[in-house]
């Protein structure tokens, strides 16, 4: 597909849906969904980084996911390895930086290790960002941020009059992103049309793009067409 650069999203944002019933169709167990969900990832990232995104967000575990059975839970908190162990490499020769939203001290702490280790060896990269989420919820996300905006008002540091848009994005997880904080493109996969509490202050006038497939099954074709349909649109942020 031939997609202009100008028009494409600088930010893309991931909801990575359908893993389980995409091997549930196929009589295996979940996880040979989320593994074969692992390597639909490093497609869409070479691709997102070929095409010269700048950075994309998924969605690999919610703050909601703990409750899920315990195999499962223990089988995605080894995916970070999984997936790094033969992917850093290349996450290096493209010259992408790994970054995480979500409160990684509490996964356990192999995995939390891992992901150290990823932002350790990516950090001097400055090409793409994959940002990933991890023990992410954005009602959390939002809670603390108010928490840290009432103390440092309560110990003078700002006024109340401080507080605005701007303030209130300083303070969220995805600070550091600068200029690409707020993704302009979401997408969903599986069919399903709900944000699931992720960076609902940051999709504020972002378009959605939903998707009737599985994440295993996503190719970097379907990212193609996502892309030019978010190049279709005419963004208007409220004005005409
Ligand atoms: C949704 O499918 C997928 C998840 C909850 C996990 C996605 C995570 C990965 C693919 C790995 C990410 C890891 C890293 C750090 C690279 P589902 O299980 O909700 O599917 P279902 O709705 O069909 O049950």
């Amino acid at each position: 597909m031939k997609l202009n650069p100008e028009t494409l999203p600088k930010h893309i944002a991931i909801i990575m849906d359908g893993n389980g019933r995409w091997a549930k169709k196929r009589f295996l167990p979940r996880i040979a969904g989320h593994n074969k969900g692992v390597e639909t990832i490093k497609e869409i990232v070479r691709h997102s980084n070929k095409l010269g995104i700048k950075v994309v967000t998924i969605y690999a575990f919610s703050t909601e996911n703990w409750g899920r059975p315990e195999d499962e839970v223990k089988h995605l908190m080894n995916l970070p390895k999984k997936f790094f162990d033969d992917y850093l490499p290349e996450l290096m020769e493209n010259n992408i930086k790994v970054q995480t939203i979500g409160d990684i001290k509490r996964l356990p702490k192999e995995t939390h290790n891992m992901m150290k280790e990823a932002f350790k060896k990516t950090e001097n990269n400055d090409g793409m960002i994959l940002n990933i989420a991890l023990n992410y919820g954005s009602q959390h996300e939002i809670t603390q941020a108010t928490r840290l905006i009432a103390q440092a008002a309560k110990d003078g540091d700002i006024a109340v009059e401080d507080i605005d848009i701007d303030l209130v994005s300083s303070y969220l997880e995805t600070a550091n992103l600068g200029e690409y904080q707020n993704p302009d493109l979401m997408i969903r996969t599986s069919g399903e049309q709900r944000l699931s509490n992720f960076l609902l202050w940051q999709l504020a006038y972002s378009e959605f793009y939903f998707v009737d497939k599985f994440w295993p099954d996503f190719t970097p074709e379907d990212l193609e067409i996502a892309l030019q349909s978010y190049a279709d649109r005419n963004r208007r942020y409220g004005k005409l």
